[in-house]
């Protein structure tokens, strides 16, 4: 009795974070979906659509731990780490515009860059080996929107109110 008990908190607790993350990332996708962009063919461009991409598949992480099925977040996850080292190859010097939001310490860091990116690629994979192998999620998936906002914190234009 004590045991089913235990059982049923434990996943409560676990749908009560999913549902809580996946209202974050789907409010934050919402919000940045909005905004019809009016940027320049080639890497500007191609940078921002790379990144919708990886706002899509952390919806559809949000989606699945929310949903309770953790192993279908691994694909998403996987797909994140996958575009990463491609990202930083996208800001060529001069590459910016009054519609990106890349801030100019991109060129001016680019090392610590290039580092922040690699770090999602880590904490993406790591989260996808958890979510297909009945790890923890809950770490993970933490250490993983962490590093998202790392990165955002340093390198991106804040929208206003952000
Ligand atoms: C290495 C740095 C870095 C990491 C890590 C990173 N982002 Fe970004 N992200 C950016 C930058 C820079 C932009 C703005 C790009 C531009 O305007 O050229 C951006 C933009 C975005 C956008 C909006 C599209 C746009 O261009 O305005 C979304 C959505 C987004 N990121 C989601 C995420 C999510 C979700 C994660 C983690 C899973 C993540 N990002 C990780 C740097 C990063």
């Amino acid at each position: 009795m004590g045991g089913r008990t235990a059982g049923f908190r434990q996943k409560f607790t676990f749908i009560l974070v999913g549902l809580m993350l996946g209202a974050c990332v789907a409010r934050g996708i919402a919000a940045e979906e909005k905004e019809a962009p009016k940027l320049p063919r080639g890497p500007i461009r191609d940078r921002h659509e790379l990144m919708e991409g990886v706002g899509k598949n952390a919806k559809k992480i949000g989606e699945s731990l929310k949903a309770g099925k953790p192993a279908e977040a691994a694909k998403p996850a996987e797909d994140i780490a996958a575009v990463m080292y491609k990202f930083t190859m996208l800001f060529p010097p001069g590459s910016t515009d009054p519609n990106s939001r890349a801030k100019p310490e991109i060129w001016e860091q680019k090392a610590k860059f290039n580092q922040d990116a690699n770090d999602l690629k880590e904490k993406a994979l790591a989260f996808a080996k958890a979510a297909s192998s009945g790890g923890d999620v809950k770490e993970t998936s933490k250490a993983m929107w962490a590093s998202c906002k790392a990165c955002h914190d340093s390198f991106r234009v804040p929208k206003p109110g952000e």
